[in-house]
């Protein structure tokens, strides 16, 4: 068992070693890298991620394992080569895809997002986990992240590999991501142990701004102060920062992270239509009830305001009645 898991991570060691030769210094490698560089990932990125590039060829990598004397059996379990249909024998698992290798927190490579050049689906396919990576317990970047974490005490969460690439070359060098799982307790945990706060900053549509209503309650069991960081018009930060460029992605996104609380009022807002008196009144008491959750007084008292502010005519005193009928009612 133990010898298996370090033959693995040899393995896996080696083919992303492989991957990121053939991006840079071969034929096959030239397109991928004419796609990346229109997608603003330069040399100084590719270095950095150790991002590589799997051929087309069916055998590129089983190929070199073999003639390494690994064991194929125990590369097919370890979800790096795939077993054929028919016939026996193995073939590559990823192929024509830019490879980005994933770490686990000491930087070893324990599997691969691998994300296709064309129209080929998947648009990322992701190791299986195996004994070496378990998706619930790894996000993307820690090992890189990590010293940035424990000094800053913060850490920028995003949804994708991309995302947490373009934000290092915009500084944002506490950037991490799931991948493409919901965020899980285990996260939430690894996330705690390392920074106080947490900004989310996922995709801007829909799917993103649902996600990060989701994972703000698991973050706040965990312990974190969380903010959320908003991009608008659907953009995701990857396109804000080709769009805008890093300095405004920093200064318009970054920073001006909200407190969840003020995040999920505007989040559940968009279910109401506020011109119509009743709908309205429905919001505020939504907003009340949520308010009450809140371990702080003070808080409470804060976003109480906030909202009477709004609400003009509603007053801050019934909000304030209500909230407390609520509160002796839990
Ligand atoms: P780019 O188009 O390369 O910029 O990717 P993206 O990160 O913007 O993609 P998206 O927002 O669609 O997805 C975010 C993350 O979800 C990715 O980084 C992947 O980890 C994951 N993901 C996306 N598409 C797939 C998929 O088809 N299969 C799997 N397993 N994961 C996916
Ligand atoms: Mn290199
Ligand atoms: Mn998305
Ligand atoms: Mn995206
Ligand atoms: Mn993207």
């Amino acid at each position: 068992q133990q010898r298996e898991k370090a033959d693995l991570l040899k393995a896996y060691d080696f083919a992303a070693k492989l991957y990121h030769f053939i991006l840079n210094n071969t034929d096959q490698g030239k397109a991928a890298k004419s796609y990346l560089v229109s997608r603003g990932i330069s040399d100084k990125l590719i270095e950095t991620f150790q991002i590589g590039y799997a051929p087309a060829m069916w055998d590129t990598l089983v190929q070199q394992l073999e003639k390494r004397g690994f064991s194929l059996p125990l590369m097919e379990r370890g979800g790096l080569i795939s077993a054929r249909h028919e016939g026996g024998g193995y073939v590559d698992k990823f192929r024509e895809r830019i490879m980005f290798p994933i770490y686990d927190a000491t930087g070893k490579t324990i599997a691969f997002g691998g994300r296709s050049t064309g129209d080929a689906q998947p648009k990322y396919l992701n190791s299986p986990e195996s004994f070496l990576f378990n998706k619930s317990r790894t996000v993307y970047n820690l090992h890189q992240a990590r010293p940035h974490m424990r000094k800053t005490q913060q850490v920028v969460l995003f949804e994708g590999y991309v995302d947490v690439i373009k934000a290092w070359e915009a500084g944002v060098s506490n950037g991490v991501a799931t991948m493409g799982t919901a965020l899980t307790k285990e996260h939430a945990a690894l996330l705690n142990r390392n920074a106080d706060k947490v900004v989310i900053c996922y995709d801007g549509d829909n799917a993103g701004q649902s996600a990060a209503f989701k994972s703000i309650p698991i973050l706040e069991e965990a312990g974190c102060q969380v903010t959320v960081a908003m991009l608008p018009d659907g953009k995701d930060p990857d396109e804000y920062v080709s769009t805008y460029g890093f300095d405004r992605f920093v200064r318009e996104i970054i920073e001006p992270a909200v407190p969840s609380m003020k995040y999920k009022l505007l989040y559940i807002r968009k279910n109401f239509k506020l011109h119509e008196e009743g709908d309205r009144l429905r919001y505020l008491q939504t907003a009340v009830r949520m308010i009450a959750d809140l371990a702080s007084t003070m808080e409470r008292d804060h976003y109480l305001k906030q909202l009477a502010s709004e609400f003009p005519d509603s007053s801050y005193e019934s909000m304030k009645l209500d909230m407390h009928e609520i509160l002796l009612q839990s």
